[in-house]
């Protein structure tokens, strides 16, 4: 392979987004001659990245001809976009699904799709064709982009379409996307992940790493600032593994220059890629969160080796100090699975010590769960589900004990804050901080999408109850 080529990005040729442009005219007069309002229901499972993948379907939607409801009453396509990573994430869909036999039998002419990572997995797609005839479309991560021409088939053609192409995957530049109101959003920077955890399904269901260049991510960041949106995240399934040209860590400085208020954040990074350089950038750039996520999943070296994660407790300790020593107020959040094959007490135990080391703001935990087609699927597995489940039960009580400790330190301090949306409460608003932490403040609506000062009066374990100054 020529050096050329081996760089060339996996970008759908613009012929190729002509011809879909072209069968979205073509299904926008088959939809609005079928249906009086057209209208889509579009129910989104899993990760930011699939939120992200929804906002472009929707955008493709809307080329189409239909309007958004929330109500399966009101729509003529339910489409489902799905993820795998857990069972529990599966069950849920499969769950769904079947209900939506009801709806199918009520509107024959009605549209069921399902797409997103569940449906990328040959078995799954395989039990939706024998066992759910309801479903009439089922496509897969990597041809998102070909949602008009397999819209079209399924509404010509008088059978079911299914699309799930086997693919390291593509970059589809020029979808227009729908914002769903609101200050926050989801700009997608890299596809893909090269790391093959061996518990983790996404390398299979998401295909290989790729990213986009600086100039698209820059040109919807500003399309997004243009819409109203302060809060930016900028999405991969390893954002710090970005290479478009440039590290990510000179794209956060690109980024940073934009002009405007706003704020960056990223996720996810992984702490092998996670470099001295990214920390200097983050010190550097006023506009990028003070917060890393930085999943360590584990503290026990042992299980860090089997779960092929590249790096071991110490390292980790050492990344977290150095972004400490570059960045005192910075907070930390992680996730971390309990329970993977061959796990002991004592290893958990470790992992236990980390977490006190490190003193995370929050956690995302989860206990292992079984993918099938991952090297952790054959491992042995001896320790039971409730076992497990009092392991996670002793995590979450000291983790709630730290993150008590973090929000009480706040107590009198001053923050920016963006104010995000109204509070459940009369009266009151949602605010997020540099440091990702959410603040519950009395306010007026008319606040909502600027940056105030704050004072910080009590703390709760997730939340921060705090009065606007000026
Ligand atoms: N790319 C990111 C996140 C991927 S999925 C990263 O590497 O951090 C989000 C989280 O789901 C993972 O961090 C992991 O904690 C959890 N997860 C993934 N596969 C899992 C499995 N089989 N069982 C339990 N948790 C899992
Ligand atoms: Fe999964 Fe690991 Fe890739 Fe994250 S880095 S998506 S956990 S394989
Ligand atoms: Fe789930 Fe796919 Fe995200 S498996 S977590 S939706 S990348």
């Amino acid at each position: 392979m020529s050096e050329n080529k081996r760089n060339a990005l996996p970008l759908v040729s613009d012929d190729e987004m002509q011809r879909q442009q072209a069968f979205a005219k073509k299904t926008k007069e088959i939809v609005c001659s079928r249906y009086p309002a057209p209208k889509a229901l579009v129910r989104t499972f899993g990760c930011q990245q699939n939120v992200a993948d929804a906002q472009r379907i929707k955008g493709m939607l809307a080329e189409m001809g239909y309007g958004f409801t929330d109500e399966e009453t009101d729509a003529d396509l339910i489409l489902f976009n799905t993820c795998a990573v857990r069972e529990h994430a599966e069950d849920r869909v499969i769950g769904n699904v079947g209900a939506l036999k009801h709806f199918k039998r009520r509107r024959p002419d009605a549209i069921v799709a399902l797409c997103g990572c569940m449906m990328q997995q040959q078995h799954v797609a395989d039990r939706i064709r024998k066992s759910f005839s309801h479903v009439d479309l089922v496509f897969g991560t990597h041809v998102i982009h070909q949602l008009p021409e397999l819209l079209y088939n399924t509404l010509t053609r008088q059978k079911r379409v299914f699309a799930i192409p086997d693919s390291d995957g593509v970059i589809a530049e020029g979808i227009p996307f729908v914002h769903d109101g609101g200050v926050r959003g989801w700009l997608p920077v890299m596809y893909g992940c090269n790391n093959f955890c061996t518990y983790c399904i996404v390398p299979y269901v998401r295909g290989r790493e790729r990213s986009r260049t600086p100039e698209a991510i820059k040109a919807d960041l500003k399309k997004m600032l243009s819409q109203g949106i302060k809060d930016i995240t900028l999405l991969g399934q390893n954002v710090n593994s970005y290479a478009g040209g440039m590290t990510f860590a000179q794209l956060l400085r690109e980024l940073n220059a934009v002009d405007g208020q706003f704020t960056l954040r990223f996720m996810t990074s992984h702490p092998k890629d996670c470099t001295e350089e990214l920390l200097l950038a983050m010190r550097d750039c006023e506009k990028v969160e003070r917060h890393l996520h930085l999943p360590v999943q584990c503290g026990s070296d042992r299980i860090l080796k089997a779960m092929n994660r590249h790096y071991t407790k110490a390292q980790y300790l050492k990344l977290i100090e150095k972004a400490r020593e570059l960045m005192p107020d910075i907070l930390f959040t992680s996730d971390i699975i309990v329970g993977f094959p061959g796990e002991t007490y004592e290893d958990f135990k470790q992992t236990v010590s980390l977490i006190e080391q490190v003193r995370y703001q929050s956690l995302y935990t989860f206990i292992y769960s079984k993918r099938h087609g991952t090297p952790a699927e054959n491992m042995p597995d001896p320790v039971t589900r409730k076992e497990k489940g009092e392991w996670m039960r002793e995590l979450l009580e000291v983790q709630e004990s730290i993150a008590e400790e973090i929000c009480a330190q706040q107590v009198g301090k001053r923050f920016v804050a963006l104010a995000e949306e109204p509070s459940k409460n009369e009266g009151m608003l949602y605010l997020r901080t540099l440091c990702n932490q959410v603040v519950e403040a009395p306010g007026s609506t008319a606040l909502i999408g600027q940056f105030v000062n704050i004072e910080v009066t009590s703390g709760e374990t997730w939340i921060l109850k705090a009065k606007i100054i000026d």
